[in-house]
């Protein structure tokens, strides 16, 4: 049973294949965590979390006063903290009273064990009937101010997510400042922090720091989950490796405004707070009304982060993406942009679609440029209206041509944002975000529409779905090309201004809810400005991201490589792109580029009408490789064997996949630099059965599972730059 409720000692147990997660409720009333860790028999654990300090400056409830003098909640290890009472650490929940005051005293009401997985109202979340959902009721101890804990238990993954519903049961409005969902107190020790930073062509570098007595914050205040911080954490002991070590996963299913903060406390106490960011935003909650925080995807893993991310991985895959693609084949598209940027007629983009095909192609999509007046970035945002001058007829037409080669046909949008030169801004100036008397600043030429206005979502969903009625469309791009600024929306009193930014993220999900769901054929990749927005958020809706707008392979391997410690491969959009490379000037082999995309969607973004006939053939030998290997790659076991970000000796970047019985394996060996007389390198497979002797790219000789684990598996030399192979293992 994954959720125990033990009523005599009051605690409430979580467990998984290989977790446990307890809380109890304390001599006061409070809801207190007490362990999240490797799986255990049954204890009551909160001897290790109770109040036992000196009081240290920390104020004592009334209420503890003859009960239990040492309290504070300064020091105890709130399930939900809060703020006003007294914890000054980092806190989660943040009320402003009718009266004005700040402040609650949640306490315990009850608790219920609900069959299936939670679901959030308007928001993404993991799902499944697999899943076991525990509610816990607290309420303020004044006020009838309920809060609502939701925890998801998902077994065969280990993993736990969370959920926080505020409900104001007062007959005066009350204000949230403050909704982050999670609080996790964890025990006193030494932690390190892995972040996911970067920029636009620079997504998701690792970087690691320790976790010591002042705050650490991993946070967006961009309007989107954003480039320079990824909204995924990952808290771990100071030793912690790919194998070894605890390390404590946690993700956000939203795509917004976040924070995720880290600080040791006083008493040498670890607490982590994540959820919606606090700055700009409160939130009226009506009498009788409530408000839903995102979700919090927790995975524990006693091994190192690389079981925590199979884990995530696979829920991932399973219990977050949706639709029709989420299991089937997804099909090799090519898409125009490197190619043609915005300089293409619809005979061009046939042309390109007609020698793709002959290598094997499946999907062409058509990038930006074909609506409104869009021959540059300066105009045409928000005119969803196909440009028949360009298009050489109907967009119809164009779809029934690519069709006619034998492609599926795919498009391009970009529905949050607007330019000034568009007939919407002509018509609507206050559909974008603009403060009063105040000139909005311009981003990439464009401004955001305010999402938090129903009508404008109407107008976008409408001018969609005429799109996307009109033609044989099977595949969307959805882009957001800036962040926001500016943030001010028309239809909301100057108190309620601090909703916007989550009005939008509602906003955004409604009309990604509902274009998705009417059509349930059409593969949907998210983007914004390539990995801008990779979140578990967008996900629930879109099976795949488009990773970064750095197609070049090296950078690549960074890249993927960060990515890939929250999202599995199969999100990863990963195209094949001309050298020198558009991005870095950079010159690669081709093989290499075909290598690396492998290890994501993999697809072209190039004008297929200017390769050679040698480019050609390669590109037709690697669609065939890739489809060989697409299960194995799409939905094997992923290992990071050599991380292109330790300055290691063999300047080599490994990652490998493998069948979850171990009967086989691809590694994929890629070098970032290079030196002279290079000694022999081997690298150690994971995943083999260590009796069974493999083949090795059917290989004459054999080697024995556990030899190429413990030993491992020899890369072999290429004298020249970036090169790379593929080491395919088969049971002998
Ligand atoms: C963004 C995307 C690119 C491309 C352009 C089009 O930068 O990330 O892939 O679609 O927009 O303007």
């Amino acid at each position: 049973m994954a959720i125990l409720i033990n009523n005599k000692d009051k605690t409430y147990t979580l467990t998984t294949k290989n977790t446990m997660y307890q809380m109890k409720v304390d001599e006061l009333n409070v809801l207190v965590h007490t362990y999240y860790g490797a799986k255990m028999e049954y204890m009551d654990l909160h001897y290790y979390s109770k109040c036992n300090s000196q009081p240290s400056f920390s104020p004592n409830p009334a209420d503890s006063i003859g009960v239990c003098n040492q309290y504070t909640y300064g020091e105890a290890s709130q399930e939900l903290s809060c703020a006003g009472i007294g914890d000054f650490r980092l806190n989660a929940i943040g009320v402003r009273n009718s009266d004005g005051s700040f402040g609650v005293e949640p306490r315990f009401v009850g608790a219920e064990v609900i069959k299936g997985k939670y679901s959030i109202k308007g928001l993404p979340s993991f799902y499944g009937d697999e899943a076991d959902t525990l509610v816990i009721t607290l309420k303020d101890k004044v006020h009838d101010i309920y809060f609502h804990l939701y925890y998801g238990v998902f077994e065969e993954y280990d993993l736990i997510t969370r959920s926080v519903t505020v409900e104001n049961k007062t007959d005066k409005s009350i204000k949230l400042e403050k909704a982050l969902t999670l609080t996790l107190d964890l025990p006193r020790g030494s932690y390190d922090m892995l972040n996911f930073h970067g920029r636009h062509m620079r997504e998701r570098m690792v970087e690691r720091t320790g976790i010591k007595h002042s705050q650490i914050t991993i946070e967006s205040m961009r309007g989107g989950s954003s480039h320079m911080q990824n909204p995924f954490v990952v808290v771990c002991d100071k030793d912690a490796n790919e194998e070894y070590g605890s390390a404590w996963g946690i993700a956000l299913v939203y795509s917004g405004n976040f924070k995720i903060a880290a600080e040791k406390d006083q008493w040498e106490k670890t607490r982590v707070v994540a959820g919606i960011n606090p700055e700009n935003f409160s939130y009226e909650i009506l009498p009788n009304g409530t408000f839903e925080c995102p979700e919090a995807a927790m995975v524990y893993s006693n091994e190192g982060f690389g079981n925590m991310s199979r884990c995530f991985h696979k829920a991932i895959r399973n219990n977050l993406c949706r639709g029709k693609y989420k299991n089937t084949q997804r099909p090799v598209l090519i898409n125009n942009w490197e190619g043609t940027y915005f300089n293409f007629n619809a005979d061009k983009l046939v042309s390109m679609a007609h020698e793709a095909k002959k290598l094997g192609v499946e999907l062409f999509v058509m990038d930006d440029g074909w609506f409104g007046k869009r021959d540059d970035d300066h105009s045409g945002l928000g005119d969803w209206t196909p440009n028949e001058k360009k298009l050489q007829g109907t967009l119809k037409n164009l779809a029934e041509r690519i069709n006619a080669e034998g492609m599926k046909f795919g498009i391009w949008f970009e529905p949050e944002c607007i330019s000034e030169d568009s007939d919407l801004y002509r018509a609507h100036p206050d559909y974008a975000f603009k403060m009063p008397d105040r000139d909005p600043q311009v981003s990439r030429n464009q401004y955001v529409l305010d999402y938090s206005r129903k009508e404008v979502v109407d107008n976008i969903y409408n001018q969609l779905t005429t799109v996307l009625d009109s033609a044989n469309i099977s595949y969307v791009k959805w882009d957001f090309n800036r962040h926001i600024s500016d943030l001010y929306s028309v239809a909301l009193p100057p108190e309620k201004q601090g909703e916007v930014y989550h009005r939008y993220m509602l906003g955004l999900y409604d009309l990604l809810e509902r274009i998705t769901t009417k059509y349930p054929d059409i593969l949907f990749e998210s983007c914004s400005g390539g990995g801008g927005r990779f979140d578990c958020g967008m996900l629930y809706y879109m099976p795949q991201v488009w990773t970064s707008d750095n197609s070049d392979a090296i950078d690549r391997l960074k890249i993927q490589y960060g990515t890939s410690f929250a999202y599995p491969v199969s999100t990863m959009g990963a195209h094949v792109s001309v050298c020198p490379n558009h991005q870095n000037a950079r010159v690669t082999p081709l093989k290499t580029r075909g290598n690396v995309a492998y290890f994501g969607t993999y697809g072209l973004e190039l004008d297929v009408t200017k390769m050679t006939d040698e480019e050609k053939e390669e590109i037709k030998r690697q669609i065939v490789e890739f489809k060989k290997h697409y299960e194995l790659i799409q939905h094997g076991e992923y290992y990071r064997l050599i991380s292109p970000f330790a300055s290691d000796e063999s300047m080599y970047c490994v990652w490998e996949t493998a069948k979850e019985d171990g009967s086989e394996a691809l590694v994929c060996a890629v070098r970032y630099d290079t030196d002279a007389c290079t000694p022999p390198f081997y690298v150690r497979v994971k995943g083999l059965l260590p009796n069974r002797f493999y083949r090795i790219n059917g290989s004459e000789k054999t080697y024995l599972g556990a030899a190429l684990m413990n030993l491992g598996l020899e890369l072999e030399y290429d004298f020249f730059t970036y090169p790379s192979r593929l080491y395919h293992i088969t049971l002998a």
